[in-house]
């Protein structure tokens, strides 16, 4: 089987879990001949470097720097795991501050860099506040940055398999929107479990509205559960669930979770947040989800979540304030 491109991937962070897992996913997945991997930590990077080397993969040049000039010379498509990690009793936010200013430092490389990518996508915490100064100050469209989020309707699709005793595919359409925090909106009316709405099932003895809110609850704090089981972050699910975006964006099979998208010119502004999404070669694209009451209500609450994050960093100076954005990314409106 062929690559899906011969151009450039590079995957930032790449000595790191999620990195190094994507590393070797990406080539197993056959999305690009020429993968980069970059990170600051030059010892641990060559370690992943050279174990990659020595599998002995046929059709793919593997390359690694700790310079990321180097690093972001002529890639077409970026992916980056590379802020600090979730540790055991922080939440995705509480990693703000430090995470903030590698993403803002990121984006002026890619700016600088490699002006000319196609893609970036963004997964280190706080995703859609990280996603969305790569965003400002890469000067991309908005079309050509998206983040991680589907990792929250993957945890729902397996939440309802396990409650139901039935195989995840028979549940279809799982989504949850707004951020990937503590405060996301788990939706109901998109979903089918083995054909029926789900919608339909709540309430009911199949599915009480208390069991109902606990899987909302454990959906949630899914992250914090895999820390809880295994001493650190998750690295599989991020890991191989961005590449299926950037394997869409490349042209591959379509991408079918919600991710984080820059959404504004409506009932949301300047923030980026999963939304009801597509990847094609032309970029992310959205729709707005159109739920019940209650879901839009949770959408809202995620949504102010989310701009009392971007507007703390705001007040204490890291970004401009929205009024100046224009002239930071003349993309953004
Ligand atoms: C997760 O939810 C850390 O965002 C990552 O597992």
């Amino acid at each position: 089987m062929k690559t899906l491109t011969t151009e450039k991937l590079t995957i930032v962070g790449a000595a790191g879990m999620i990195g190094s897992n994507m590393a070797q996913s990406a080539i197993l997945m056959k999305l690009s001949s020429n993968i980069c991997l970059y990170d600051p930590y030059a010892k641990g990077l060559e370690g992943v470097a050279e174990e990659l080397l020595q599998c002995g993969f046929k059709g793919v040049t593997i390359t690694y720097t700790s310079d990321i000039k180097e690093a972001l010379k002529d890639s077409k498509y970026v992916i980056t795991s590379g802020g600090a990690a979730r540790k055991e009793g922080m939440t995705r936010e509480d990693l703000l501050k430090g995470n903030a200013e590698i993403a803002i430092q990121f984006g002026k490389d890619i700016k600088q860099y490699c002006p000319d990518v196609k893609h970036v996508v963004v997964i280190f915490n706080p995703a859609d506040i990280t996603g969305l100064l790569v965003l400002l100050y890469s000067g991309l469209k908005p079309s050509q940055v998206s983040t991680l989020a589907a990792l929250d309707s993957t945890r729902l699709r397996n939440e309802l398999a396990k409650h139901f005793h039935i195989h995840p595919d028979k549940i279809t359409r799982c989504r949850t929107y707004g951020g990937h925090g503590e405060q996301m909106a788990v939706f109901s009316s998109t979903a089918s479990v083995n054909g029926k709405p789900l919608s339909d099932l709540i309430g009911t003895p199949s599915l009480t509205n208390e069991e109902w809110q606990n899987i909302k609850e454990r959906v949630i704090q899914g992250g914090k559960k895999i820390i809880e089981l295994r001493g650190r972050s998750s690295f599989q699910s991020p890991s191989f669930l961005s590449l299926e975006m950037i394997g869409a964006i490349m042209g591959g099979p379509s991408f079918e979770w919600p991710v984080g998208v820059y959404v504004s010119g409506g009932d949301f502004n300047h923030i980026m947040m999963a939304m009801e999404t597509s990847l094609d070669e032309s970029g992310v694209h959205y729709k707005k989800p159109n739920g019940r009451k209650e879901e839009q209500d949770a959408l809202n609450q995620s949504y102010k979540h989310l701009c009392a994050l971007r507007d703390e960093l705001i007040g204490s100076g890291v970004i401009p304030p929205i009024s100046e954005w224009k002239g930071i990314n003349s993309n953004l409106d």
